[in-house]
């Protein structure tokens, strides 16, 4: 079902310093900030060969890595991101195996302009899991 692994999001308490370092010490080619009001968040992408990073800091009184940050003041990794060709196919068998999808269930449209959900970290070995549809005819050669 899941292809390849679109981005490790790392939940950071300073996005511009996060930024800077993969910037400056890593030597990686990073995106600008990007805010998401309606996912509560500002992410930075950066781009690697084989897969991306995503920089998270909170965004609004009620972001939901706002508690996750509580918890890891110095940040740490949030969730794993994994494309699928069909988010709803990928839904109703995950769903009828008794997994659990966060939220109402239903895919919302994620950083990249594309549907997403999450799936429950005590269904899947303590991780947060973002399932992201990424069309067969839109992945990279
Ligand atoms: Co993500």
């Amino acid at each position: 079902m899941i292809g390849r692994l679109n981005h490790v999001a790392i939940a950071v308490p300073d996005l511009a310093a996060a930024a800077a370092r993969y910037r400056d010490l890593l030597g990686a080619e990073v995106h600008a900030p990007h805010a998401l009001p309606e996912h509560g968040v500002t992410v930075v992408f950066v781009e690697l060969a084989n897969s991306k990073i995503e920089l998270l800091t909170p965004l609004g009184e009620a972001s939901p890595i706002a508690r996750y940050l509580a918890a890891n003041p110095s940040g740490g990794i949030h969730h794993l991101c994994y494309e699928v060709p069909d988010i709803a196919s990928a839904i109703r068998s995950l769903t009828e195996a008794g997994a659990r999808v966060l939220g109402d269930g239903k895919p919302r449209i994620g950083a990249h302009g594309l549907p997403v959900v999450f799936l429950h970290p005590k269904d899947f070995d303590g991780t947060l899991i973002e399932l992201e549809e990424v069309k067969p005819e839109l992945q990279p050669a």
